[in-house]
């Protein structure tokens, strides 16, 4: 192996540039020198595509308890009510934070004066989504941006993907990265690392997340020794566009929020027979209640209606979904929406205790890539922005009471070989396919086996490909997909019930006897479960 001469050093190292990597650098940024790594251009993140907007309890008359109870009762038995309470009651600050950073979020004017609007999401009892029409994503990036822009002591690196944790003894001290034009390996050292690598929805072939949702924080934290859990419960949105050109557009939950209805082909309504919410029913029963109304009429798609909906409203409410579903040449103001779920959220991740602290020492992590206890076993709609400030927040708090390290004389080897990278998507398009079929929204035992044994086999010769080809940053993405491949199946096929976003049909119910609890991965990859 060879070995690299290029050394960055800060006081913290933040990976990732989403909502949780942009609040921890510029948290961190007040204490001391940031080094922030992002794989793509700075605001490509899945932050940069949600839609219906951050939970939150800023109306006067909406309640924690309310916002706990609910999302409770998503998550299906598994949240920790600890880690609930803290963003509930943490939450309505990092929003009044995020609109001092310069987020501006919708207002409505009445005649008690100017206050936030506020949307309503599946498994929410009452109006508590904060938003920016339905592009509050990008807002909160485009705002977040803006304020570490103004920040002398933080450095961002685009481009560069990280390729591994430097561990040593179980503590963190950086991370091995790739410049992804110049093709040189960099080694960051840092006395505090910050994990924000955000989603893994490109596991699978239908998905409402961006290419950089690879799952590399989740694969990185594994081969370093962290604990994982509930990878098993991955949440499948109910309403992507159906459409070939699409990419699995998202067609946010605000709308059936602001009325939409699901129909099937022949415009009949099902959602009341699943819930008494219907179609704002939690997104586990709606996206398994799509699913199975239409495999079993063997329909392709279902269909979201909003035609009874004024077409100002529409506009003025959603004018990106409006306009991007004329695009394709919907107009949903005359015609319903072809929708079909697909992959969007990762429940598990990098098990975090309330400040952000990994099992790894040094090592913190905020955002999609972890496993706060604040989802359970199924996310409740717009917690997960929430989440990210929440935590990224107290991560950094953390952080800022360790000492500093020393990190001279440390030797890091350069990862891979000197072959030119062989192609290995037709393995990665198997695998993907593979995780479709037997490891998505219905399960079966039979099914989790055969995926079991597909991945691995797929894995290893991506692993082998990667350990003789030199550093690249498709290669890696590739080799860390199938990794957390592998962690789904090995989640998925110990939860022998079903509950929350794991539903296998050998195992149809919930078993509180023996399952109510989480699936924790211990001690990197030949851990038991
Ligand atoms: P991300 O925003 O995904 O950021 C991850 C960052 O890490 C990116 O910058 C990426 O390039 C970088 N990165 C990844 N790997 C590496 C690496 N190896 N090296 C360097 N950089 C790396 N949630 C809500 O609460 N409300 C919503 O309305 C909502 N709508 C959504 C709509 C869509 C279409 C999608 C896809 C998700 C939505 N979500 C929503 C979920 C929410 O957007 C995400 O969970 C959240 O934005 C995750 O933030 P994050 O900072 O953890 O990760
Ligand atoms: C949506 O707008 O439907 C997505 C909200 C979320 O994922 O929380």
């Amino acid at each position: 192996m060879a070995h690299t001469t290029t050394v960055h050093t800060a006081d913290t190292l933040v990976i990732g540039s989403g909502i949780a990597g942009l609040w921890a650098t510029l948290k961190a940024a007040d204490r001391g020198t940031v080094l922030a790594l992002t794989k793509k251009e700075k605001s490509e993140s899945n932050t940069n595509y949600a839609q219906g907007g951050i939970a939150g309890v800023v109306d006067p008359d909406d309640d924690f308890e309310s916002h706990v109870r609910d999302t409770l009762e998503a998550g299906a038995g598994l949240c920790h009510e600890d880690a609930v309470r803290v963003l509930v009651t943490e939450g309505p600050d990092r929003i009044r934070d995020l609109i001092d950073f310069g987020a501006r979020f919708t207002m409505i004017r009445d005649e008690h004066g100017e206050r936030l609007a506020l949307g309503r999401e599946g498994g929410h009892s009452r109006r508590r989504i904060v938003h920016a029409k339905d592009l509050t994503g990008r807002e909160i990036e485009r705002a977040l941006l803006n304020a570490v822009r103004l920040h002398d002591r933080v450095t961002i690196r685009e481009n560069h993907i990280a390729l591994d944790l430097i561990v040593r003894d179980n503590i963190c001290l950086g991370a091995v990265a790739l410049d992804r034009e110049s093709r040189e390996v960099e080694v960051c050292l840092a006395s505090a690392t910050i994990l924000c690598t955000g989603g893994v929805g490109q596991v699978y072939p239908h998905t409402t997340n961006p290419e950089i949702a690879t799952g590399d924080g989740v694969a990185m934290a594994w081969r370093a020794g962290a604990t994982m859990a509930n990878l098993e419960f991955i949440q499948f949105h109910p309403t992507a566009m159906y459409h070939p050109e699409a990419k699995s557009f998202l067609i946010s939950e605000a709308v059936r929020g602001e009325g939409g209805i699901l129909r099937l082909k022949d415009g009949s309504t099902f959602m009341e027979k699943y819930h008494p919410l219907a179609c704002l029913a939690p997104r586990d029963i709606v996206a398994r209640a799509i699913d199975a109304e239409v495999k079993q009429r063997g329909e392709e798609c279902a269909y979201l209606d909003v035609t009874h909906i004024p077409e100002e409203t529409l506009v003025e409410r959603f004018p990106h979904i409006v306009s991007r579903c004329r695009e394709y040449g919907i107009d949903p103001a005359r015609q319903w929406i072809p929708v079909t779920p697909a992959a969007h959220y990762s429940c598990g991740g990098v098990v975090t205790d309330l400040y952000g602290r990994t099992s790894i020492e040094r090592l913190y992590a905020s955002g999609e890539v972890t496993c706060t206890g604040v989802h359970g076993a199924n996310r409740l709609a717009s917690n997960s922005l929430l989440e990210a400030v929440v935590f990224s927040e107290r991560a950094v708090q953390s952080a800022a009471s360790l000492a500093r390290i020393d990190t001279s004389g440390i030797d890091v080897p350069i990862p891979g070989g000197d072959k030119e990278t062989d192609d290995v998507s037709p393995l990665l398009n198997r695998l993907r396919e593979v995780m479709w079929q037997h490891v998505a929204i219905v399960r079966t035992d039979a099914g989790l086996a055969s995926a079991t044994r597909e991945v691995a086999a797929i894995r290893s010769e991506i692993e082998n490909v990667y350990q003789r080809s030199k550093p690249g940053g498709t290669l890696t993405e590739a080799r860390n997909i199938a990794a957390v491949a592998a962690l789904i199946c090995r989640c998925a096929t110990t939860r022998l019930e079903s509950r929350g976003l794991h539903y296998n049909t050998d195992h149809p119910e919930r078993d509180n006897t023996n399952w109510l609890r989480d699936t924790v991965v211990a001690n990197g990859e030949g851990a038991t479960v």
